[in-house]
């Protein structure tokens, strides 16, 4: 029966493979989302500077992205000689209107107009045109880590009259309007399995993202592992609704980050390659008082010593993490991978 079903499995990829090599060469990648994410744009605008048209910065050498180095857009750019626009800020939600966290551009609005300055022209006139051919670009969306995060449901400081299921339509609707838009071609990425972070495990030592009050870690964890799963969940069914919206006009994949997550961390020595033994519960960057951000970086890991951990601090995945993740999204866009 198993063998039964893994050969019809096999024999459906080997279709679904030979229908995306009829379709054009990806060129370009558009990305939304938050600090996973993120190469530059939330440093650039708490720097003083707001991200103008055609704003390219990436991190490093002017500064880090959040995962101590190069993020995995930048990864993905060299793995399959992609242009990459990416559009995502740190600390970013779906939608500010929703789920409020630092007031930063959000994917639904102020995200997607940079991606109207930057690609459509003639914004909402008779004459309006998307400059990118809508063949050759693949747009990923990322986010969802802040919209359940600290300040927002997982310490149940979400307003009122918002629920889990507005902040999963809030992301459909997003490519719902990129498509509108004229983006053809999707990728949602789902949440990571956040109860893996120290930030969400099951300690409640404070730490520099959340140094007080005293929280219940076992609370937190448990009601992140519920989060995730019930966001994912949410977000794969409205995967599944828009493809039959679309009637094949416009296509979206779903790209299992969580199962890619929890496969590195029950196989640390396969991902993670550093001077040290592969580390997948402790991170390379230490805040030694998580009420004092400028003692940050005392006792972090060795440069040698960073791509052994899958975490670079309470919250952020490595950039070795990144490394494989991008790795793996090529493989996603070929319509080569299993996640
Ligand atoms: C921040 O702004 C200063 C002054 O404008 C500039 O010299 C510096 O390069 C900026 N840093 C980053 C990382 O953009
Ligand atoms: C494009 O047009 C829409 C609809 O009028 C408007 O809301 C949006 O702000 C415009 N975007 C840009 C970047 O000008
Ligand atoms: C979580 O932490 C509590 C309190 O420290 C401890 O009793 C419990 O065994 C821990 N559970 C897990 C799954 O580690
Ligand atoms: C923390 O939360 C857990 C799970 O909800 C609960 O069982 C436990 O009693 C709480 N601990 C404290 C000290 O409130
Ligand atoms: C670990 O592997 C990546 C490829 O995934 C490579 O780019 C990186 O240089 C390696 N790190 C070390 C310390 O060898
Ligand atoms: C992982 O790294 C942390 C932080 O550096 C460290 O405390 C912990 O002992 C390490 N765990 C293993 C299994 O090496």
């Amino acid at each position: 029966m198993l063998l039964h079903r893994m050969k019809w499995l096999l024999a459906v990829s080997v279709f679904a493979g030979s229908l995306r090599t009829t379709q054009a060469r990806v060129t370009d990648i558009v990305l939304f989302g938050d600090s996973y994410t993120d190469q530059s744009r939330a440093h650039s605008i708490s720097n003083g500077t707001y991200p103008a048209k055609d704003y390219q910065e990436v991190y490093p050498p002017a500064d880090t992205a959040a995962d101590g180095g190069f993020q995995w857009p930048f990864y993905l750019g060299i793995n399959g000689d992609y242009k990459i626009w990416n559009y995502a800020v740190g600390g970013a939600v779906c939608s500010n209107a929703l789920t409020p966290l630092l007031g930063v551009p959000d994917v639904s609005s102020g995200q997607q107009a940079w991606f109207v300055q930057d690609h459509v022209a003639h914004n909402s006139t008779a004459h309006q045109k998307l400059l990118l051919d809508p063949a050759s670009f693949v747009v990923i969306l990322w986010v969802g880590t802040n919209d359940i995060g600290i300040n927002n449901f997982v310490t149940d400081d979400q307003a009122e009259d918002v629920a889990l299921p507005d902040v999963a339509d809030c992301q459909l609707d997003t490519l719902r309007a990129l498509h509108v838009l004229g983006a053809r071609r999707f990728v949602l990425n789902s949440l990571i399995p956040l109860q893996l972070t120290k930030l969400y495990s099951n300690s409640s030592d404070p730490t520099i993202y959340y140094p007080s009050p005293p929280h219940n870690g076992t609370a937190w964890h448990r009601s992140m592992y519920n989060l995730v799963h019930s966001l994912n969940r949410m977000l794969r069914d409205g995967v599944r609704a828009l493809n039959e919206e679309w009637r094949g006009d416009g296509r979206v994949e779903w790209f299992d980050t969580y199962g890619l997550f929890e496969k590195m961390y029950d196989n640390p020595t396969q991902y993670f390659n550093g001077s040290i033994p592969a580390n997948v519960t402790g991170h390379c960057h230490q805040c030694p008082d998580p009420d004092d951000w400028r003692q940050c970086g005392i006792g972090d890991c060795t440069l040698e010593a960073r791509d052994s951990y899958m975490w670079w601090d309470e919250l952020h995945p490595s950039e070795q993490t990144g490394r494989n993740l991008a790795a793996e999204m090529h493989k996603k866009l070929l319509g080569e991978s299993q996640y």
